[in-house]
């Protein structure tokens, strides 16, 4: 099996579930020491048993944060070079999703959480790692935006607000450091079925929620949700040196989504 990852130490937030687990689960299997970062512990130790499962043994370090903390984010960050000395890969993944209303129905403090989590999360994680990757004078990171940071979505002000500034971010983070050997760049998944996901389809249709999911997969010209799995490889291949030069983008993920914008069959 091809191994980018030998003696390369990647930290992961949000690796408790969905696409921060696949990743770890993927790059675990391409030798990489991980540091993994939830709120949730359990979570956690979960992913740390699928791992052992899948592949032999290798260093995994779990770390509990919440990141919208900056004291939390910048001890996952020192926690991780105390274990392993230094970060080559950093998944700036963890994230949530708000349940939909229109503008003047959304509650604001709903909108802070989602700045506070998605948006501010990132930047912590990337202000703190960032300057252990100057040092280090390399260093490869992905953020997790979404397809809601490169349009708008009906009633999610707060994460469509939050995924555009993610989107930003990367752009900002990627020229100031690219001569330091650092690439930043950002992911935009469309529908993966995730936990995130399945738990939005259940407020759509409680139910039912495997309707609401066919009818939104039905509109995705691939016809289905992605697969964890194929994030996770996406992320693999950005976090490698094979990626050196590409740099301050945010590639959609989405079966052709973003490309059927505004076409219709018939
Ligand atoms: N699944 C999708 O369709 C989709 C699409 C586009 C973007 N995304 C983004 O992908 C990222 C991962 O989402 P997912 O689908 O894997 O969701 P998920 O809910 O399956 O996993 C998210 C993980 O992040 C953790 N988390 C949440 N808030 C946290 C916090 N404050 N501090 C630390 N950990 C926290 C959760 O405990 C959970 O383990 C998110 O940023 C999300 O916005 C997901």
């Amino acid at each position: 099996m091809y191994k980018r990852f030998e003696k390369k130490v990647v930290l992961i937030t949000g690796a408790g579930s969905g696409l921060g687990r696949a990743t770890a689960i993927h790059l675990a299997s391409e030798g990489a020491m991980l540091s993994l970062v939830d709120k949730n512990i359990e979570a956690l130790e979960e992913t740390r048993s699928l791992i052992t499962e899948k592949t032999q043994q290798s260093p995994v370090l779990l770390l509990t944060a919440d990141v919208s903390d900056e004291e939390l984010v910048k001890k996952y960050v020192d926690h991780t070079i105390r274990r392993f000395e230094r970060i080559d890969g950093f998944f700036n993944n963890a994230g949530i999703v708000d349940t939909s209303a229109p503008f003047e129905e959304y509650d604001s403090d709903l909108f802070s959480k989602l700045i506070d989590i998605n948006l501010s999360g990132v930047f912590y994680g990337l202000k703190h790692v960032l300057a252990v990757m100057k040092k280090q004078k390399e260093g490869f990171v992905v953020n997790t935006a979404s397809v809601a940071g490169l349009r708008g979505l009906y009633h999610k002000p707060g994460y469509v607000a939050s995924k555009h500034g993610v989107v930003g971010l990367t752009k900002a983070a990627a020229i100031e450091y690219a001569e330091f050997g650092i690439s930043v760049n950002g992911i935009a998944p469309g529908p993966i079925a995730t936990n995130m996901l399945i738990n939005n389809f259940k407020n759509i249709n409680p139910e039912n929620w495997e309707v609401a999911a066919a009818q939104h997969a039905d509109g995705i010209p691939a016809k289905r949700l992605g697969r964890p799995k194929e994030v996770a490889l996406l992320v693999a291949f950005l976090l490698s040196g094979e990626a050196e030069f590409i740099n301050g983008v945010t590639i959609p993920i989405d079966g052709g989504q973003g490309a059927s914008q505004y076409s219709r069959k018939n």
